[in-house]
């Protein structure tokens, strides 16, 4: 009976064969982050699609040591969801203004300009403000322990990261250059071999991947830009 069928659908080139054990966790691990996602998606701006690649992503990294990082939370969807993949027993630190976005500048170029001019559009969310209690809401859906929300101005906050907490997984959400990178210049080394860094920005802003390539290339850096299926960058930490 199996080999008749497998004749009927081989004329139809269609080949029957058992799912592997490898294809059988990929669909389950990629269903969990789409519960993920309809779990979060009100405490995020993050579309679905890079949503999910942001997860696949970090659950890939999920043995590297260290603590995770994210700078530009907004309603801290994205990192609540990255500790329910990742562990809820790490130390996650949220990174954000709660004000929004600082004011744009000529070097963010002119599609960003226009952004934070037209305070109507639908994607303006009042210049990416969200009160502190929707992060602290998220992470307590994650029921993540160790969380540390520092609320401030980059430039005013990231030097007080703790010298001696290594880096996992450090995820930049902050729009523009300077945000970006004054995310870099505190926060890069402190990535360990082997760890990433997620770039919300680089294929949006001209500002962020323009941060990216100055800092990279200020210290001579040879790490690699890379793309996810859906267009999020990375940079993978070099093993020393
Ligand atoms: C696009 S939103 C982040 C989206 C969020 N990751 C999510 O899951 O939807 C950008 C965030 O970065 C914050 N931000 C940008 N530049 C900043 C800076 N220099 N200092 C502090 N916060 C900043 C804004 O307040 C805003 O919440």
């Amino acid at each position: 009976m199996k080999d008749t069928i497998k004749k009927i659908l081989a004329s139809f080139d269609i080949e029957l064969r058992k799912i592997t054990n490898e294809e059988n966790n990929a669909s389950q691990l990629f269903k969990k982050h789409q519960l993920l996602y309809q779990k979060y998606r009100n405490y995020t701006m993050i579309p679905e699609k890079e949503f999910l690649d942001n997860l696949e992503l970090c659950y890939s990294y999920r043995n590297i040591p260290g603590a995770i990082v994210e700078c530009g939370v907004w309603r801290g969807g994205m990192i609540a969801a990255i500790a329910e993949t990742v562990g809820k027993d790490r130390t996650y630190y949220l990174f954000d203004s709660f004000e929004g976005l600082p004011e744009v500048k000529e070097i963010d170029g002119k599609a960003a300009q226009k952004w934070q001019a037209n305070k109507e559009s639908p994607g303006y969310y009042d210049n990416c403000k969200a009160e502190e209690e929707y992060a602290e809401k998220a992470m307590t859906l994650a029921q993540v322990n160790k969380k540390h929300l520092v609320k401030g101005w980059f430039s005013n906050t990231l030097s007080t990261y703790p010298a001696d907490e290594k880096i996992a997984i450090l995820r930049l959400d902050g729009d523009w250059y300077e945000s970006t990178m004054d995310c870099l210049t505190n926060l890069f080394d402190k990535v360990v071999p082997g760890g990433v860094i997620l770039i919300d920005d680089y294929y949006m802003w001209d500002g962020c991947s323009r941060a990216v390539h100055d800092f990279l290339s200020m210290r001579k850096a040879t790490e690699r830009i890379q793309k996810s299926i859906n267009g999020v960058c990375y940079i993978q930490k070099n093993y020393d």
